[in-house]
């Protein structure tokens, strides 16, 4: 097996494994030290079936849980997501986040499979926000370090969220509603279980506010935040060919997943591994 890192460390390839058999213990230790180290990993030509793909998340940890998409008939743990050629909806995934960070416990690992992919747009961008973090000044570090995010999906899900005011036909079938609008307190640093290296944990899509600020004081904080974690030094840009999959760690990254595939169809199956609780500056 060969990782080959990006220049900048965030981002790598890993080639000379199947992904279809059960990984070999050195492997599969060699898969989650790379993953730790540099966040995204993508594997080219791997053709899997979706038990396969199962199979695959099943190594790295339980399946995680995914409120609001409707996942594929009888395979409760795949999300499908699915553009058509003449859809016209916004992308799904089109905003910078870690995905579920408003759960409890969200997922520490996404397994995204590429099954079709249009000929032009579609990359996925990641964003390093261990790198980010400690881009910032001790200062304004060790005031993040002691602050808690307050996250929720209500943005996107929520009752009045992007998705419930639709006006156009999306071919996912998204849920949104009243459950999507529950609140969940992370800290705004969190501390990667592996590495030990910090990161910032909070995203435009799903964090709504600093615990005990207004909204103006936690938004001018996450508003410096967003902006540092996104910019261009800080990016890794993913671009698919059918049958690579990426496994990136949600605990140190946020994604966003470019458009500019009108007329195209896009298909991607997605998994999530489970994750534990989200661990602060002690
Ligand atoms: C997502 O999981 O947010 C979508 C990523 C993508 O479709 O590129």
């Amino acid at each position: 097996m060969i990782v080959t890192p990006q220049p900048s460390g965030f981002g790598a390839t890993v080639t000379g494994v199947d992904l279809s058999r059960p990984l070999l213990p050195d492997d599969l230790a060699a898969i989650r030290t790379a993953w730790a180290t540099h966040a995204v990993l993508s594997f080219p030509d791997q053709p899997l079936t979706l038990d396969e793909q199962e199979a695959l998340t099943l190594q790295f940890g339980d399946f995680g849980e995914d409120p609001f998409i409707k996942p594929l008939p009888g395979r409760p743990h795949i999300l499908e997501l699915r553009r058509e050629a003449d859809e016209t909806a916004p992308n799904f995934g089109a905003g910078w986040h870690s995905d579920w960070s408003f759960q409890a416990q969200p997922p520490a690992a996404t397994i995204l499979h590429g099954k079709v992919i249009p000929p032009m747009g579609g990359d996925t961008l990641f964003a390093d926000c261990a790198a980010a973090y400690e881009s910032l000044s001790p200062a304004f570090q060790r005031l993040c370090d002691g602050l808690t995010a307050l996250h929720s999906a209500k943005l996107p899900y929520g009752r009045d969220g992007v998705y419930a005011n639709e006006s156009t036909r999306r071919t996912m079938t998204i849920i949104t509603g009243a459950a999507a609008e529950a609140v969940q307190a992370h800290p705004l640093v969190r501390v990667h279980p592996v590495t030990g290296r910090r990161a910032l944990y909070c995203s435009p899509v799903y964090t709504i506010g600093i615990e005990g600020m207004t909204r103006d004081e936690g938004y001018a904080i996450l508003g410096h935040l967003f902006q540092r974690i996104t910019l261009p030094q800080f990016l890794f840009r993913h671009h698919w060919a059918p049958d690579t999959l990426l496994i990136w760690d949600n605990r140190c990254t946020l994604h966003f997943a470019e458009g500019g595939y009108d007329g195209h169809l896009r298909v991607m199956h997605r998994t999530t591994v489970a994750g534990e609780a989200v661990a602060g500056v002690a």
